[in-house]
């Protein structure tokens, strides 16, 4: 039965292109503006071993379940879930993963695209040389101006969700694989030629050992819980951006060789960002520690602005960067036009725009808590870090586990073995990571996000 379905948006022309395209949705503003950052809050190395493990143990198990469920439910992930909880005689009430998953779109694409807006105002930035011999101060002031102006910022997250729409308006194959294929390969060439740049600093055997060289002194309560956040926002899990793109997957591509390739790309690119950006860093005696969330805006142009050459690799950086938010922000606006095509059967164009208006009208919340709604606060945060928070730490996880829990404990053995094609032993080590493990997990993260709100 499930070999004749197809999906009405649309099927990937090759496997390798779904390789691209959910690499593209992995690789993002999570991997070269977060990782950097929270690696270096994190104790460096040590973290990044815990990264890898939860990576394997809880990220790429879930990531196969989603992309099965999207596969076989051939529908937008609200209808995949109504569709498949029904074939196997679960509660249809399965299908708020989907809506759960909708939400948590919106809400990442409100701080997603003013973030990815910062990286359009940048590119601008560099080609101006303003960073040219600027000191820590001037950095920080340029960062400070930028988000502190409402129409600004305005132009630029309008701008980025043009862009995004524009893209998923055209559909599967004449928008996200046109995109994908060359977008992706680009950001590659242009990460590879950061990374060749920063070997050759004084920095890069320090950034190295920094990365690489565990130091377990460093690890506290939270690290665990940290990495597995970054882990489950790195991989797109828990919202149906994976699932949707699985709906799109050829019945013969391989979902456990397709996981794979996506795991070690988007972990690649993190660990690559990492070595682009910390040499440079160390080269300069700067110290990423002190960075944050502003260590790709403020710190690193200090390094760029002493460097030779440097206005032409902060471009490159930039680019890189903007590339990166792009290829996700299409990845979380297409599950929703595509439930929207779906429901009221617009055209493709028609839904684009309005879930993208949906998207660009929230993100002015994000954009205002910046600078005039600055002191206006819901639980102790502004619009954009609630946003930030709900999406990220609490939606991601409650749908992965979902997603885990309906793959692994609701559907029959049969359909599961029939999609993922796995020898017995490898079917068995999915099912104990998809059953327990991956669950386990989620769960210690969501106990500690309550105690910590309690807290
Ligand atoms: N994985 C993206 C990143 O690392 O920036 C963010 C993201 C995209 C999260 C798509 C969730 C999603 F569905």
């Amino acid at each position: 039965m499930a070999a004749n379905r197809t999906s009405i948006h649309g099927q990937w022309s090759s496997r390798w292109i779904f390789v691209l395209a959910a690499t593209g949705s992995a690789v993002g503003l999570g991997n070269i503006w977060r990782f950097p950052y929270i690696t270096a809050e994190h104790g460096g190395g040590a973290f990044v071993l815990i990264y890898l493990v939860c990576i394997i143990l809880v990220g790429l198990p879930i990531m196969m379940s989603e992309i099965m469920l999207g596969r076989r439910g051939r529908r937008s992930p609200i209808h995949a879930m109504e569709v498949l909880a029904e074939e196997e005689g679960r509660s249809r009430h399965w299908r708020l993963v989907g809506v759960l998953g909708v939400f948590a779109g919106f809400f990442i694409l409100t701080f997603y695209s003013i973030v990815a807006g910062w990286t359009l105002a940048y590119i601008l930035r560099t080609v101006s040389g303003v960073f040219n011999g600027a000191s820590a101060q001037e950095t920080q002031d340029i960062f400070n101006a930028l988000v502190s102006d409402p129409e600004r910022l305005l132009a630029w997250h309008t701008i980025f969700m043009i862009m995004t729409v524009s893209v998923v308006s055209r559909g599967v194959k004449q928008g996200l694989e046109q995109a994908v294929r060359y977008l992706m390969p680009a950001l590659f060439v242009l990460l590879l030629f950061l990374v060749g740049y920063s070997a050759t600093t004084s920095g890069f055997s320090e950034a190295v050992s920094y990365l690489f060289k565990p130091d377990f002194s460093q690890i506290g309560p939270s690290t665990v819980l940290v990495a597995l956040g970054q882990a489950f926002f790195s991989l797109s899990l828990g919202m149906g951006a994976i699932m949707t793109y699985g709906s799109y997957l050829s019945e013969r591509a391989s979902i456990p060789g397709t996981t794979a390739y996506i795991g070690v790309m988007d972990t690649g690119v993190a660990l690559l960002a990492g070595l682009a950006i910390f040499p440079i860093m160390f080269s300069f005696g700067l110290q990423p520690e002190e960075g944050g969330p502003g260590l790709i805006f403020m710190i690193l142009p200090i390094a760029f602005g002493q460097m030779s050459y440097g206005s032409i690799l902060a471009f490159i950086f930039f680019t890189l960067l903007m590339f990166a938010a792009w290829t996700s922000a299409l990845s979380i606006l297409e599950p929703i036009t595509a439930w929207l095509v779906e429901k009221t059967g617009y055209t493709r164009m028609k839904a684009a725009i309005c879930s993208g208006f949906v998207a660009w009208l929230l993100g002015l919340g994000s954009l205002l808590s910046l600078n005039l709604w600055s002191e206006v606060k819901l639980f102790g945060m502004t619009f954009f870090s609630l946003m930030e928070h709900l999406s990220v730490n609490i939606m991601l996880p409650v749908g992965g586990l979902l997603i885990s829990v309906f793959a692994a404990w609701c559907m029959s053995r049969s359909s599961s073995f029939a999609e993922l094609k796995l020898s017995n032993n490898a079917y068995l080590a999915w099912k104990v990571a998809a059953m327990f493990i991956a669950p386990a997990g989620v769960i210690l993260i969501l106990l500690q996000e309550v105690f910590g709100f309690l807290g």
